[in-house]
């Protein structure tokens, strides 16, 4: 039997400006997830890449005195250098400015219009470049300066009169909202969906999907005055990836998507934008859209002006990769808008990593090494304490898997440090080191169970600090083809040899 697919995708980033954190948190996020689905044995293909057409990349490319494709190779390595350096492991990089993307959104939009979605006309209203979004009136608001700004930005917007073509949108009103009630886990966080839905409840029009003004993007097919908005063209790389219009090719089976993972300020777009083109295309709508919150640095929000855009780059070789992906997904309850600080940084990594599991595991494996021959002690007669211990271990998995089933990652380590918290209680009132001189082999049974539980921590924490939890593993003894979540089922080998455990987690000193 062929394995389950799982498609899930990061926002394609724009190419305007360097990546940082609010980049940096989503493909983490979606990396935990795509290394979660993995063990679970599923069969992944993870996508993330750049956005690299529209009004706001030629302008930058301007800018910096280059022309755009220039610009965009050069920002694009960029974001590929930030997924290598965060290790995010995306099985596919997409740029909108490859070939294969070009004949996949001139299909789509021949395909649209052949089924009659899309009509010439000229749209007359606001524009934000920044946002590379259309506003009503209603929507934006005028300042005491007289500059007039989108009301949920605060980008900039121009008046803009040209001739454009336009879906029609408004056409898709009641099958958008029959697809949402019908899928009720489309949209999340619910909060999210409630206001999707009374968003398109409240009337769509029809949407302007092409820009006469500029000439940086995918030509309209049949009339080159025309490129198409970029907007419809960002968001056809999800199919493109797939090899659309080839959908029975090898990438054919992962459409459509499981889980498109995106910041809040473009869930619009996500939720109802795209499965209305989907639908005008007469293709299948993605199963999940998954809305989350913006991060403030020190309690500010990252801007051009305060210049102070975190890269998340050299906090990783100043406190550790997997740290620094603990933290992101630690911190902040996924959906919630969060704020990052050294402070709070640190002290996650101290508390949590440091005292917490890098203690566990070092004082257990280095206990080993001195006290039971380096080896892993062979399970002894099973104590009440060990019993409830183990058993809190073994169900594990399964309150992580419920957790990640909601993209609650906060709630998924937290149920692994409920279980660090009681190995160490364990730890304590069995106290080995005491054991040593009374009761050497009741010493190796308690150090055994230790291992047990630390095998499953390990195990079901690979998706969120990868690197770290090798080390952990290969500590324990656990073969790299053993590390999936099916092979926990197998008992561990007693007797086996343990190498020599290093610290996994250094303490951080810096005065916070
Ligand atoms: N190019 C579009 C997406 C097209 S997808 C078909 C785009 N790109 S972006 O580079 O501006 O942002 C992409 C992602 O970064 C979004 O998910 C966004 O939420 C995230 N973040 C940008 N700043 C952020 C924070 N300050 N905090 C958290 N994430 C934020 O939008």
């Amino acid at each position: 039997m062929s394995k389950q697919t799982y498609f899930l995708s990061t926002p394609i980033y724009y190419v305007n400006g360097s990546p940082h954190l609010g980049h940096a948190y989503t493909s983490t996020a979606a990396d935990v997830l795509a290394r979660w689905q993995r063990l679970r044995g599923l069969d992944v293909f993870f996508l993330t890449g750049t956005d690299e057409h529209g009004q706001k990349v030629e302008a930058a490319a301007k800018q910096a005195g280059i022309a755009p494709l220039e610009f965009a190779n050069r920002v694009s390595d960029d974001f590929r250098d930030m997924a290598k350096q965060m290790n995010i492991s995306n099985d596919d990089f997409i740029r909108t400015t490859e070939a294969r993307h070009k004949a996949s959104c001139q299909e789509i939009w021949r395909r649209i219009q052949a089924n009659g979605f899309i009509e010439l006309g000229a749209y007359e209203g606001y524009y934000a470049v920044r946002d590379e979004a259309y506003y009503d009136e209603s929507e934006t608001i005028l300042k005491p300066d007289g500059t007039r700004v989108a009301a949920s930005s605060g980008a900039p917007v121009e008046w803009v009169v040209e001739p454009s073509y336009f879906f029609k949108l408004s056409t898709f009103q009641d099958r958008l909202l029959a697809y949402y009630e019908q899928n009720p886990g489309f949209i999340a966080p619910t909060a999210k969906r409630n206001e999707i839905v009374s968003f398109v409840k409240s009337g769509l029009r029809d949407l302007s999907i092409s820009r006469t003004k500029f000439s940086w993007g995918i030509p309209v097919p049949g009339d080159e005055a025309h490129v198409m908005y970029v907007w419809l063209d960002a968001l056809v790389n999800y199919i493109t990836a797939c090899g659309f219009p080839d959908l029975e090719g090898p990438r054919g089976k992962f459409w459509p998507a499981d889980l498109h993972l995106v910041g809040k300020e473009i869930i619009r777009f996500h939720a109802v934008y795209w499965p209305a083109f989907l639908m005008a295309a007469n293709l299948p709508l993605p199963r999940r859209v998954f809305s989350h919150g913006w991060w403030t640095v020190e309690g500010e929000k990252m801007s051009k002006s305060l210049g102070n855009f975190i890269d998340v780059r050299p906090l990783t070789e100043e406190f550790g990769l997997d740290q620094v992906r603990y933290f992101l997904l630690r911190e902040v309850p996924f959906g919630n808008d969060g704020d990052f600080s050294r402070k709070a940084l640190v002290g996650r990594i101290n508390a949590d990593l440091a005292n917490g599991l890098g203690n566990l595991a070092q004082r257990t494996l280095s206990f080993i090494a001195k006290n039971a021959e380096g080896v892993l002690p062979a399970r002894g007669e099973m104590h009440e304490a060990d019993h409830a211990l183990l058993e809190l271990a073994q169900n594990l998995p399964s309150r992580v898997a419920e957790a990640m089933d909601k993209l609650a990652f906060h709630e998924a380590l937290d149920e692994v440090w409920r279980v660090i918290r009681a190995a160490d209680t364990y730890i304590d009132s069995q106290a080995p080191w005491a054991l040593r001189k009374t009761d050497a082999a009741r010493m190796k049974a308690v150090l055994r169970m230790i291992c047990e539980v630390l095998r499953v921590i390990g195990v079901v924490l690979q998706p969120f600090m990868p690197e770290t939890m090798a080390r952990l593993l290969e500590y324990l003894g656990i073969a790299p083809e053993a590390r999936d979540l099916a092979g926990l089922d197998t008992p561990m080998v007693d007797l086996t040899p343990l190498p020599a455990p290093q610290g996994l987690f250094p303490r951080v000193t810096e005065a916070a």
